[in-house]
């Protein structure tokens, strides 16, 4: 599947788009970007949904998007249904609790109607005694809409976007064999730790720059902005 990546600050071309393109949505409230699946957009110009089991190739269009004051409460819901209720008993979560997303990095995907069907955050943390370093979760797509490529793109985009801001490598906990086709692996973390029960064979990192967790060690902790007040667990 292709995909063309659109921001306000760079363009980036993951694959030569041929079909109708991202012109059919607009860009994200924070202008950033949009990410289609191009041979579906004559699909979504119409408006028209497929239902899952009609296959990739006719999987609904979507756009990847900067995340919206306005879609705190439909990414919440989707993260109930796609991770159910346990999800906030995470080890990753203690990382993210009372925190903002990390400036610039989260993403959802919307489909042509406008509703979420995918999300998408990374959040500031601190290597140990070391560096600084991203943490990437929940990633998260509407559960009748999976192998659709959302997640994929998801991830590439968050990725793509943590590199063009500066960052130096990313960590998340998941499927080794799903992240490692976006370069994830577990060669990095040995000698990292989360605050809590995780496996560690699930702690996986990506240098975006190289050498960036040379030397990392230790228990990795928040060091993303703080919320203030109320409505916590909905901001974050
Ligand atoms: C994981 C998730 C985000 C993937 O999103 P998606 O849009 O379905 O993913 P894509 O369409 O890009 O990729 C689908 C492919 O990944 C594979 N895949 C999905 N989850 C996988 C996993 N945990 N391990 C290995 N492969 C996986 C699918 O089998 C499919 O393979 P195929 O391309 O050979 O058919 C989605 O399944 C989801 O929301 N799951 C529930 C929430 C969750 O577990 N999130 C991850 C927490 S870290």
């Amino acid at each position: 599947m292709e995909y063309l990546i659109k921001s306000a600050n760079a363009a980036t071309q993951i694959a030569p788009s041929s079909g109708p393109s991202a012109e059919l949505f607009s860009a994200g409230e924070n202008g950033s970007t949009a990410v289609l699946a191009p041979s579906l957009a004559l699909r979504a110009q119409a408006g028209s949904r497929s239902a899952p089991d009609e296959g990739a190739a006719q999987a609904p269009a979507f756009v990847i998007v900067g995340e919206a004051v306005d879609d705190v409460i439909a990414r919440e819901i989707l993260l109930d249904r796609a991770m159910g209720p346990n999800r906030r008993k995470k080890s990753s979560e203690k990382l993210r609790r009372g925190r903002r997303p990390s400036e610039g990095l989260a993403f959802v995907a919307r489909d042509p109607s406008g509703a979420v069907v995918g999300t998408v955050r990374l959040w500031d943390v601190r290597l140990g005694e070391g560096g600084p370093a991203l943490l990437l979760g929940p990633l998260a797509v509407e559960p009748g809409l999976k192998s659709g490529g959302i997640g994929s793109a998801l991830m590439r985009h968050a990725v793509a976007e943590a590199a063009r801001l500066g960052h130096g490598a990313v960590l998340l906990v998941g499927d080794a064999p799903y992240y490692g086709r976006f370069g994830f692996s577990a060669d990095l973390t040995g000698t990292l730790a989360m605050p809590g029960p995780y496996e560690r064979h699930r702690l996986l990192a990506l240098e975006l720059k190289d050498g960036a967790l040379d030397g990392a060690k230790g228990t990795i902790k928040a060091a993303g902005r703080k919320i203030k007040g109320q409505a916590q667990g909905f901001v974050a």
